[in-house]
């Protein structure tokens, strides 16, 4: 006796699904029901507003930023409330708070899901931060820095080469085919990171990452285990690790004959750091492979976006920033040649990247879930488990810090940095200050800052010296896109570039 189809029990199954869902957000709807929202409130019209957020996202955080200026307020999502405080004080208690109290890497968690797209031990140890932070910081970057110049000068010469006639290339596409290669080259070294196979990977492992915790977040919080188990982290990491096993062997061989250097091929300095702090567990490819890859997700995506703002910019009013930038390089440049010091002396760049990153800051919320209960300095409470977020827009357009604040001056802080150095307070690109959060704040402040401004100076250098640019269609700077909580460059606008002719 047949009564119902498969399809029919799946619907069955899906209304206890629902119904749970709706129950558990319900019920954070009523124990946040004291901070003001965005959008509707009621349990169920919210769901519009989630809806409408998925959309249109950046444009909710804006206006709550205009309603409720140094206030907390919430929106909702598909699947939880986001609590966002606005203003400096607030900031300044999250970047204070300690991990027990207010968790990065849960927050992390909870939108890529590291623990099934990744992998548990990526939650756990967290040592490869610490790693980024005594190798790439200013002073080691200073000695690898012909590497990574040598490193673009190759991809620019393999990837653009140089024609007398204009071709079109897109942007960020071709950006991120020459950035993955002197990151590669800090990371892995020669000749590895020339080899494509493995660089494709870099880029692979990023999209996995993303489409299954998309997957993955669709489904109610309590099923996400069961989900994730059945499909597993992302295979690419299994890939990577047969690239990255050969030159681990070296690594070990060498160290255990008492690092005699002759002895060593692999002059990858980032993993053999990466290989010494390990413990015994962490040692294995897969493990090694799994780390390289998390830091390519972060570090790839975020400075090549950054570089396409930065082009559509170039490309788009040349005059205005082309022709300064140009000149400022050759100076420098003809003087000093090339190297981390003259690129540090290169303020216009400088200047032109930190006003790219305030105002078109990538991820405009930098959030943490609290895991105990909170109370901010005005009395409002949150409850354990909630996500915080603090707003980097309350600190990049607030009047008093940034006169015209809506309006993008690539040399702001030319003579900003000159007035304020007096002071001692710096505005270069990687210096976070509580007007400039684009690499967050506090504990978690991006530790792959500097290679990642290294890198963006270097191409943009490279790039205003050897090409001349113009975008595809002339008429506008392609328009930035806004997908739920993020802000990116048109994805898919192209820009020409030919051989830069001398007159
Ligand atoms: C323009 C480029 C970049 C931007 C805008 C950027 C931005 C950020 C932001 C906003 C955070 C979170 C901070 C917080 O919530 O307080 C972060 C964390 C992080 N970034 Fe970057 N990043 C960039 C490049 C890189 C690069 C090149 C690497 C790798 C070498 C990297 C590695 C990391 C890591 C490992 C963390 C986590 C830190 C932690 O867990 O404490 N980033 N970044
Ligand atoms: C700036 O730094 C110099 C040298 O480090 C110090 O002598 C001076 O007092 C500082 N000025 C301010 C305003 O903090
Ligand atoms: C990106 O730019 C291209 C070319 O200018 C345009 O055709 C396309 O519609 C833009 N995409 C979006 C999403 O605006």
């Amino acid at each position: 006796m047949e009564i119902l189809h498969y399809e029919d029990y799946q619907i069955l199954l899906a209304i206890p699904l629902l119904l749970s869902v709706y129950f558990y957000y319900n019920c954070e709807t009523q124990r946040l029901r004291h901070i003001p929202t965005i959008g509707f409130n009621s349990p169920i019209l919210s769901y519009l507003s989630a809806i409408k957020f998925t959309f249109m996202g950046y444009k909710m955080i804006q206006e709550g930023y205009i309603h409720y200026h140094g206030q907390i307020y919430k929106f909702p999502t598909l699947t939880r409330w986001y609590v966002v405080v606005n203003g400096p004080t607030f900031t300044e208690e999250i970047r204070k708070a300690p991990d027990s109290t207010m968790s990065f890497i849960n927050a992390l968690d909870e939108t890529i899901r590291i623990t099934y797209t990744m992998g548990h031990y990526m939650i756990e140890n967290t040592y490869h931060n610490s790693v980024v932070q005594s190798k790439l910081n200013p002073r080691n970057l200073g000695n690898i820095f012909h590497e990574i110049n040598d490193e673009i000068i190759h991809a620019f010469d393999l990837i653009i080469p140089p024609s007398t006639e204009w071709r079109r290339y897109p942007a960020l596409e071709t950006i991120i085919k020459i950035l993955c290669r002197p990151v590669n080259r800090v990371f892995v070294g020669l000749p590895l990171c020339r080899n494509q196979e493995y660089l494709d990977l870099g880029v692979k492992f990023t999209t996995d990452v993303f489409t299954r915790a998309i997957i993955l977040n669709m489904f109610p919080f309590f099923l996400v285990p069961l989900v994730g188990r059945v499909m597993g982290p992302s295979r690419t990491i299994h890939r990577a690790a047969d690239h990255i096993a050969p030159l681990i062997n070296e690594n070990l061989k060498a160290q255990s004959n008492g690092n005699k250097d002759s002895e060593r091929k692999c002059s990858s300095l980032f993993l053999d750091s990466l290989i010494e702090k390990a413990t015994e567990e962490e040692r294995s490819p897969d493990r090694l492979a799994g780390r390289l890859l998390t830091l390519d997700l972060a570090g790839m995506h975020t400075t090549s976006t950054t570089l396409v703002h930065a082009l559509y910019y170039l490309a788009f009013r040349g005059n205005e920033y082309l022709e300064p930038i140009r000149a400022e390089v050759e100076e420098i440049t003809s003087r000093e040649g090339w190297s981390l010091d003259s690129l540090s002396k290169m303020k216009k760049i400088d200047s032109f990247f930190r006003e790219i990153l305030r105002v078109h800051t990538m991820g405009p919320l930098l959030s943490r879930i609290t895991l105990k209960g909170y109370t901010f300095s005005d009395g409002t409470w949150i409850p354990k488990g909630t996500m915080v977020s603090a707003s980097s827009d309350s600190a990049h357009y607030d009047q008093s810090s940034y006169p015209n604040p809506r309006e993008f001056s690539g040399f702001r802080y030319v003579d900003k940095g000159e007035r304020e150095r007096k002071g001692n307070r710096s505005y270069d690109a990687v210096t976070i200050t509580e007007d400039f959060m684009s690499f967050g704040f506090g504990k978690h402040a991006c530790p792959g800052r500097f290679l990642a401004t290294v890198n963006l100076k270097l191409m943009l250098a490279h790039l205003v010296l050897n090409y001349d640019m113009k975008l595809e269609h002339e008429e506008k700077r392609p328009k930035d896109l806004y997908i739920g909580l993020s802000i990116l460059p048109n994805t898919t606008a192209a820009i020409m570039l030919r051989k830069r002719v001398l007159e």
